[in-house]
């Protein structure tokens, strides 16, 4: 009988991305994917590091899987428990000496090597750490483009094409967990996306921690930028739709934000974190930007395409921050007006410059303030909703719904979307005039139904 393995990812796109690639990895090897650590021979976590709570799951997790493991152990059977990722990454062999039941340790550029670190563990009955930074060839090491077809993608699908991070910003653990900035050749990641539309992918999110920091090199050997690279994905036959994040405010090119207004591939919607609104705070942050040139930054894209949808990531409670700079983040999200956002707070990271200022906010008003800032995101999520009623919008066909007949799609603004769609295939792009709000989507009705020719 084959083996089985379970791979869980915790944290950010990447992630999900390279637990994607691992499972195509394991699958190519012999390996049927589990849908539950319980009977799996190989259980992987690909844990984050970004906040202590994020990492914090980890340990629990692995606390419930030392008595899964014990209890294989008793009825016969092994199991083999790995952790990968950014928390591997930072905490390497002390994750062993502290879960006895882990085998294998290894960080977001190792994963490549999971097949032959499994063979030597069978081999040795010895742990294995591999925490080393390299980029040598990890993705020449997961098989090439067409490893991509060993499983059934659904119509969207996510495509890193540049790792890492060399901005630094004082609160964060990416430049220490990803390690520094790299990007994908132009031709890889053609290929990537050409392989999956074969297998009926329709929309890309490029992914990357600073996408639009990509500076890869072209057949010529001429690096280029991320515009360059939606220009060139834009002529895969099959790929309808092209996203990418994360973005920083101090990479956003012009020829980026023209690329918006010319290409009609590229989706109306950027995630653009700004993290505050308080000039101090974002110097302590070592952001490299001040909240004018966010506004300016957005005013241009905005004028580049002034339908697109803004979403961006904010961080309360940072160090220093007293009630005057949280105040001038309300002021900013007041003046962009977002549609989707993400609030944290700030969480000390081992490590980080700013985990050992004396500052620290206290935990009450952290919570005061990220309270605060929910309250005026959600209510400006709820106006961005509903005013797309009346409106038609094109809709990616994505699986069907739970009553007879009704489909559920993604709009060009990442809302979920569901219709009575009878005649329409997955994979399809459907015009929807949208008629209503539910709690976590938007009811539409199928106004035309086409497949879209790319
Ligand atoms: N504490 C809280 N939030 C953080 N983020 C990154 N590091 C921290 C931290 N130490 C948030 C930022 C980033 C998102 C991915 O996570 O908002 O954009
Ligand atoms: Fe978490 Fe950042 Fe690592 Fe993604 S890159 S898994 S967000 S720590």
């Amino acid at each position: 009988m084959s083996k089985t393995a379970f791979v869980k990812s915790y944290g950010c796109q990447m992630n999900v991305y390279d637990s994607t690639r691992m499972q195509e990895l394991l699958t190519a090897q012999g390996y049927g994917l589990a849908d539950g650590p319980e009977n799996a021979d190989l259980v992987v976590l690909n844990t984050c590091h970004i906040r202590e709570k994020a990492a914090d799951k980890v340990y629990s997790e692995l606390g419930r899987l030392k008595d899964m493991k014990q209890a294989r152990e008793n009825a016969g059977h092994g199991m083999v428990v790995a952790v990968a990722g950014c928390v591997a990454q930072a905490e390497g062999a002390e994750i062993i000496k502290r879960n006895k039941s882990v085998d294998l340790v290894f960080g977001p550029q190792t994963y490549h090597r999971l097949p032959a670190m499994l063979r030597t563990h069978a081999e040795t009955g010895r742990s294995i750490v591999e925490t080393e930074f390299g980029f040598d060839s990890k993705f020449d090491g997961l098989g090439g483009a067409q490893s991509r077809k060993v499983l059934k993608q659904g119509v969207a699908a996510f495509l890193t094409v540049q790792e890492g991070c060399d901005k630094f910003c004082s609160f964060c653990v990416v430049p220490y967990t990803r390690g520094a900035e790299v990007s994908r050749p132009v031709a890889a990641v053609i290929e990537e996306a050409r392989v999956l539309a074969e297998t009926g992918v329709k929309e890309i999110t490029l992914l990357g921690q600073n996408v639009n920091a990509y500076r890869g090199k072209d057949a010529a050997g001429d690096v280029v930028g991320l515009a360059d690279l939606v220009t060139a994905l834009s002529s895969v036959h099959g790929i309808s739709r092209i996203r990418y994040t994360t973005s920083h405010p101090r990479d956003m090119s012009d020829d980026l934000i023209a690329a918006h207004a010319e290409n009609p591939k590229l989706m109306p919607y950027l995630h653009l974190p700004v993290q505050s609104g308080s000039d101090k705070t974002l110097k302590a942050m070592n952001r490299g930007h001040s909240a004018q040139n966010y506004v300016e930054t957005i005013a241009k894209v905005r004028l580049a395409r002034p339908d697109i949808a803004l979403s961006g990531d904010f961080i309360v409670g940072f160090p220093g921050e007293t009630e005057a700079d949280f105040e001038d983040t309300l002021t900013l999200v007041k003046t962009v007006g977002y549609a989707s956002a993400y609030c944290f707070k700030y969480s000390e990271r081992p490590g980080t410059p700013a985990a050992d200022r004396k500052a620290q906010v206290l935990e009450d008003a952290k919570s005061d303030r990220l309270f605060r800032l929910q309250t005026v995101l959600a209510e400006q999520q709820t106006t961005f909703n509903a005013a797309c009623i009346g409106r038609t919008l094109e809709v990616l066909v994505e699986k069907p719904g739970r009553m007879a007949g009704q489909m559920i799609g993604r709009s060009p603004y990442l809302q979920s979307v569901h219709f009575d769609g009878a005649n329409c295939r997955i994979g399809d792009v459907v015009r929807c005039r949208i008629d209503g709000l539910t709690p976590n989507s938007l009811s539409a009705t199928v106004v035309e139904c086409v497949l879209k020719e790319t």
